[in-house]
């Protein structure tokens, strides 16, 4: 009766098991997963939300299947922060990034084509590629966040099935971000094999390291090229279903591919009239929530690095940008092992694996928790991976 694609395994994974049980015997361990700002203390203000919401008409609905055309001006105006200069004609506004991955890759593609990805990446890739019937083609991130890309390599995986390059920069979880050497490069890779170049760009307002918020859409170049974005990461408001998708490239392409879009957007009007009319004063608010997930970003990269003596055997990987932070455990190491330890020692990160990285040993942690549960959890971390990798 059900579609073969949907036939995932759901089998509960070792950690969640573990959890459940510590849970159930009423140990609950310092999350360090947390996804979301909101639940660390870090929402937007309840009541500027509702004064925003309620300046705008609440009951009228004109729909505009690319979105409406005052918060699309909003957005072009609000996107030359991250050095773009778009035409609002140039955005199409969806409820999600998630939803916009999916119309994109009904756009660029039929069942069994395929998207070069990068790996380690976002979890939910995988998925919604396959929800799309579009096969995922991985291709390595440097380790270092700004080195560059092997585009000789990501040439090699691609056949004559492959439609588009996903990138996302900053990457989720590594922190790698596109430079503009690489983007040009990418560009004429893309160009000239007539693929499309897709960059996820939802922590785009989070550089660290003193790097520039920078959107490919500051260079567009001769590839269609789209960068997605959302009020879930850049407002912290994900609950508020809102993302938007910059076109990029020359003329005719971009012609085309808006064209396309504005049936496959009319097919669903998914983006939220209310929200729509409040964007541009959300825009106007966001810096200064930035700022706030910026600084904890910041303090809480620090804690971590103080947590790690420096003769320890495990390594923090330098990130340019994000909300995680990368551990890098001896070759030796089995992450699983490692996760269900640091469970029992009260601490909770995910493993590598989740987000496809190589070779199992690595954890990746959120940045985003209240400083003095995340000093907590990350010193039973540093504690737990001393006794468990003593050097000599
Ligand atoms: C890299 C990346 N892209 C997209 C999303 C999802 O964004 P949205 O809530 O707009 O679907 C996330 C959420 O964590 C993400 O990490």
């Amino acid at each position: 009766m059900f579609s073969a694609r949907t036939a995932w395994d759901r089998t509960q994974n070792l950690l969640a098991a573990r959890l459940e049980t510590l849970e159930r015997r009423g140990t609950t361990p310092i999350d360090l997963t947390v996804g979301s700002p909101g639940g660390c203390g870090l929402a937007p203000d309840e009541g500027w939300l509702r004064e925003v919401l309620a300046r705008g008409p609440l009951a009228t609905y004109a729909p505009e299947p690319l979105g409406h055309v005052g918060a699309r001006q909003a957005l072009a105006r609000d996107l030359t922060r991250v050095g773009a200069h778009l035409e609002p004609g140039q955005l199409v506004l969806s409820a999600s990034t998630s939803e916009a991955y999916a119309w994109l890759f009904a756009l660029l593609c039929d069942a069994g084509d395929s998207v070069l990805v990068p790996a380690p990446s976002y979890p939910l890739l995988p998925f919604l590629a396959e929800l799309s019937s579009v096969d995922l083609r991985p291709f390595p991130l440097p380790e270092d966040p700004l080195g560059a890309l092997d585009v000789d390599a990501i040439a090699d995986i691609a056949d004559e099935t492959t439609r588009a390059v996903v990138l996302v920069s900053p990457a989720n979880p590594t922190g790698w971000m596109l430079g503009e050497a690489d983007q040009v490069r990418l560009d004429a890779l893309c160009a000239g094999r007539e693929w499309a170049l897709i960059v996820d760009e939802v922590f785009v307002e989070f550089p660290r390291r003193g790097r520039p918020a920078r959107s490919v859409a500051a260079r567009p170049g001769e590839a269609l090229t789209f960068a997605l974005q959302g009020l879930s990461k850049s407002a912290g408001l994900p609950g508020w279903k809102l993302a938007w998708t910059a076109v990029l490239g020359p003329g005719p392409e971009r012609h085309e591919a808006l064209a396309r879009l504005e049936l496959i957007a009319d097919a669903h009007l998914s983006a939220s009239a209310p929200v729509q009319r409040a964007l541009p004063d959300l825009l106007s608010g966001a810096p200064s929530w930035r700022a706030g997930v910026a600084l904890r970003i910041e303090q809480n990269a620090r804690a971590l690095l103080d947590a790690r003596p420096p003769d320890a055997a495990w390594d923090v990987m330098p990130s340019a940008g994000g909300w995680s932070a990368v551990v890098r455990l001896p070759h030796t190491a089995d992450e699983t092992e490692v996760a269900l330890a640091l469970l029992e020692a009260g601490v909770q990160v995910q493993p590598g694996h989740f987000y496809d990285f190589p070779r199992g040993r690595w954890l990746v942690l959120s940045l985003l928790p209240t400083p003095p549960r995340f000093e907590e959890g990350v010193s039973r971390m540093a504690r737990t991976l001393g006794r468990r990798f003593s050097r000599g």
